[in-house]
């Protein structure tokens, strides 16, 4: 398998990514701006198939709506030289001022309102482009002090918001969904929803749960110190993976939007191994965007940046080629069987199970020799995941 992209491969990219002009909180841009067009173009000869934006990527915050509508026409041609689509759009409700204390959930209602009225515009704006995932990131929603958020009230506005939308979108008879975006934390001290987790069970609670997913970013659940790849096994479990963020993060600490691979690599390698073989027959567990939302380190010029676009799909697709190689190995899978692994796809209890018939059944219980279990009946995982680590190296 060659590890050059195609538009087969599904891979997306955030403006906002090849566009970072590398400011951090320590200092300003080490580049100059990117151009939507040359993003574009940039893309397709690359071989990405896709780019998404914030509102504000495109057009600066407060243009006005002719300065907008160059924007937008200037987007609409480069797509339709290049071919390139949009998949998903998603609304800036973080960067300018009046969002301080966030969109959705600001104590200040006007501000609220004002968040309404932008994602509306751009939630419009991206149904008229094709986008079929609306992502909701919601970075500034949560504070940095518990007396100054009432944590409750801040929810029931964050579904009051996602209710609205949803109601929209469905008398509009759009197709377009929603997918929530957690991050434990950074701007604010602590961000509501911030774990796959946590949004799951949130999106329990709204009026219409269908039309609500996730997008998850490894770095994000890297950050809180959990397992990307389970987060994502549990998104695919409630049927909720809508979107997805790929990216590399070294540990718990500042949101670093490393290129994919270049964390967690064993984390990656099992989460393309979900990706692609993870699926109900050994196929694709998901067939949406491969979404890179990375930041090319401040320490490139352009050609670094275009370097590290290129550098996230074609790590992607090693990972898969390598994740191929893994599956198709007879020691692997006896490995994988010598470990139970298929064992845990049974059910526990037999057809038509009571509690009579599990009492009766002695070899659950009275016969079932569990000091079988002290020095001995080990599962061989570690064997397992050595053999997980010499396909990752290429050494098989
Ligand atoms: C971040 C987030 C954002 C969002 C983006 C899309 O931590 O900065 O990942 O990059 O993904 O705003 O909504
Ligand atoms: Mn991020
Ligand atoms: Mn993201």
């Amino acid at each position: 398998m060659a590890a050059t992209p195609t538009r087969e491969d599904k891979f997306s990219f955030g403006l906002w990514t090849i566009g970072y002009n590398g400011t951090d909180p320590f200092g300003g841009p080490t580049r100059p701006p990117l151009d939507v067009v040359e993003g574009v173009e940039k893309l397709s000869e690359l071989g990405a198939y896709g780019l998404t934006f914030h509102d504000d990527d495109l057009f600066a915050f407060g243009s006005t709506d002719a300065e907008r509508q160059k924007q937008i026409d200037r987007l609409k041609q480069a797509l339709a030289d290049t071919g390139i689509i949009i998949p998903m759009v998603t609304t800036n409700l973080f960067s300018a001022p009046v969002f301080k204390d966030g969109g959705f959930t600001s104590n200040d209602r006007q501000v609220r309102r004002f968040a309404i009225r932008k994602v509306l515009r751009q939630l419009e704006l991206g149904v008229e482009l094709g986008a079929k995932t609306f992502v909701m990131w919601g970075g500034r929603e949560g504070a940095e002090y518990d007396s100054s958020k009432n944590i409750q009230a801040a929810l029931s506005r964050y579904k009051e918001a996602v209710d609205f939308l949803s109601e929209h979108v469905l008398s509009q008879g759009w197709d377009i969904r929603f997918a929530i975006e957690p991050k434990p934390n950074e701007p604010r001290g602590d961000i509501l929803l911030p774990t796959v987790g946590h949004a799951l069970a949130f999106i329990d609670s709204l009026e219409h749960p269908e039309l609500v997913g996730v997008n998850p970013e490894v770095g994000h659940e890297t950050m809180a110190g959990l397992n990307f790849a389970a987060g994502i096994a549990q998104a695919l479990y409630h049927g909720k993976l809508f979107h997805i963020d790929l990216n590399g993060q070294r540990s718990i600490k500042y949101d670093q939007d490393l290129a994919f691979g270049h964390g967690d690599l064993h984390n990656a390698f099992a989460l393309v191994d979900l990706l692609e073989n993870g699926g109900p027959n050994g196929g694709p567990s998901y067939d949406g965007p491969r979404h890179f939302d990375y930041k090319p380190s401040r320490t490139e010029d352009f050609t670094g940046v275009w370097d590290s676009a290129a550098a996230n799909m074609r790590t992607y697709l090693l990972l898969k080629e390598r994740a191929a190689a893994f599956r198709a190995d007879p020691e692997v899978q006896e490995a994988l069987a010598a470990a139970k692994v298929f064992e845990l796809e049974q059910p526990t209890l037999n057809d038509g199970e009571t509690v009579a018939s599990i009492t009766a059944d002695r070899s659950a219980y009275e016969d079932f020799d569990t000091d079988a279990y002290f020095g001995g009946k080990g599962f061989g995982f570690v064997r397992l995941q050595q053999l997980a680590t010499e396909h990752l190296l290429g050494a098989r």
